[in-house]
């Protein structure tokens, strides 16, 4: 029988909905809004970007475009060794970092219990699942504080298969689990990386490490739908391949031509014309805590395809526009006052869920405090909804751009659109930006001068700079 979320109507019923209204010059006034003419202005901007998307799909670094379709093989590898994993073992961990990290933890979040690790084994049918994406020792010793290596399996994900940070966490858990099980260590590693080039593969060759690969033209922060992002969807439980027919469903509308009909490509042409307007700040705002780590996710995507000094002509340009990650409702009392009344330099993007997964009534009670009885009888559901809608209000009357992006529920289908949609609004507003939105010079930076201070082999030439730089002045430290 045909899996639900194949049939059109259904995948119709779960389509997300791009609202802009607060984007507009009718809603947040002339000074601050975009208006039609704005649009029409940026029409040749906005058909060239497009074009190239299309045009440039499924080479280069754009591989990830064909990831909703070209990996029958690999899924099915992917669902047999979750299946083992689910059986043997009591936790799996990933260790890995930024887009080899964040989408693994947001998808996690968004689809599985909030409470997932507190489950007992029976309620969980899974191994407890952890994300270990920073090198702070303290962190590493809570970790195995709380696991038996002997019973979990680590799956490193490294695309470049050098990364320091991912690297470490596995010579660290490499040697603990030969200390505890000799030949058999090489059972509890699960390598996700290139194919032919990195540290890695040569390990996991010479190791013998189950090993899946991450396609040359995916980058790290468009990876969550490759083996990445797969392998510990399927080990949780998450219906992999509904997500990838929700990529599917997002690419399709994506490859609209009209505007108007084409979300990520609205949105793009919106924060284009944002960010040319002082817009220089990106907050992500989702109602609800399963959508809460989607922000750390867009974080990455957003800052690292789009900061960018130069421009693909080589011309300094210096832009992009800094993500920022709120919570609703926790963070209207906190950032809110700051987003109303602060500088006009953000675009705030509500995520928010048309059907939670659950309803919670709230208790009668507080009959004599009117202040209070007035919520019995809600429930948490209308509350938080009704404050999306406040905020939004609160927003839209200060004259402060935002959008909101409705998601029907929040299942396995709709959290691959959501992730399609960004990579590809990220994409499009690469392009208007006319910068490279897949290299990542910044990071790169980083990276070497870690390796220089550590003593790696090559980077000496960065450390004689590095001793040549600035000493810091004592005076200016107190
Ligand atoms: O998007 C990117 O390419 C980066 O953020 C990487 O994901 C991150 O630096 C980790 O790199 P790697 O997967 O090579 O360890």
């Amino acid at each position: 029988m045909k899996a639900k979320y194949l049939h059109a109507k259904w995948q119709k019923a779960m389509r997300l909905r791009l609202d802009y209204n607060n984007m507009m010059t009718e809603f947040v006034g002339e000074e601050q809004g975009i208006s039609q003419g704005d649009l029409r202005a940026k029409k040749d901007v906005i058909t060239a970007a497009f074009e190239a998307v299309r045009a440039k799909r499924g080479t280069g670094m754009m591989g990830w475009t064909e990831l909703p379709y070209n990996q029958k093989e690999v899924v099915a590898d992917i669902l047999a060794t979750a299946k083992e994993i689910r059986k043997s073992c009591d936790a799996f961990v990933v260790l890995g970092i930024g887009g080899s990290a964040l989408g693994p933890i947001a998808v996690m979040q968004a689809l599985k219990h909030l409470h997932y690790n507190d489950l007992s084994k029976a309620q969980r049918k899974g191994p407890k699942f952890y994300v270990e994406d920073n090198v702070d020792p303290e962190r590493m010793k809570a970790l195995l504080d709380v696991i038996d290596v002997k019973k979990t399996v680590f799956n490193v994900i490294t695309k470049s298969g050098s990364t320091s940070e991912t690297m470490s966490q596995y010579l660290i858990i490499y040697d603990l689990l030969k200390k505890a099980l000799g030949d058999d260590a090489a059972k509890h590693i699960v390598a996700t990386t290139s194919e032919n080039k990195g540290n890695l593969i040569r390990l996991a060759k010479q190791e013998g490490f189950k090993t899946f690969y991450i396609p040359d033209g995916v980058g790290g922060r468009f990876s969550e739908l490759s083996p990445v992002g797969l392998l510990p969807a399927a080990v949780v439980g998450i219906d992999i391949r509904q997500m990838l027919a929700g990529a599917a469903f997002m690419d399709k509308l994506c490859g609209e031509t009209r505007l108007r009909k084409n979300p990520a490509l609205m949105s793009a042409a919106l924060s284009y014309l944002a960010m040319e307007k002082g817009k220089n700040i990106s907050v992500m705002m989702p109602y609800a805590d399963s959508l809460r780590y989607m922000s750390d996710w867009y974080c990455q995507l957003w800052a690292e395809s789009l900061g960018k000094a130069e421009n693909v002509a080589g011309k300094i340009v210096n832009v992009g526009q800094t993500p920022v990650k709120a919570l609703g409702v926790t963070d209207q009392h906190s950032q809110v006052q700051l987003y109303r009344e602060g500088p006009f330099d953000k675009v705030v993007t509500f995520l928010a869920v048309d059907g939670y997964r659950t309803e919670c009534a709230i208790a009668d009670g507080c009959e004599e405090i009117p202040d209070v009885n007035f919520l019995c009888g809600h429930t948490l559901n209308e509350l938080i909804d009704a404050e999306r809608k406040a905020t939004e209000y609160a927003l839209t009357v200060s004259k402060r751009l935002n959008r909101t992006i409705y998601l029907p529920e929040v299942n396995a289908f709709t959290v691959g659109e959501l992730l399609y949609f960004y990579e590809m609004e990220t994409a499009f507003c690469g392009e208007m930006l006319g910068i490279d939105t897949y290299n990542q010079p910044g990071v790169e930076a980083g990276k070497n001068a870690t390796y220089a201070l550590l003593g790696r082999k090559g980077y000496e030439s960065t450390r004689k700079e590095m001793e040549a730089a600035k000493a810091k002045k004592d005076e200016y430290i107190c």
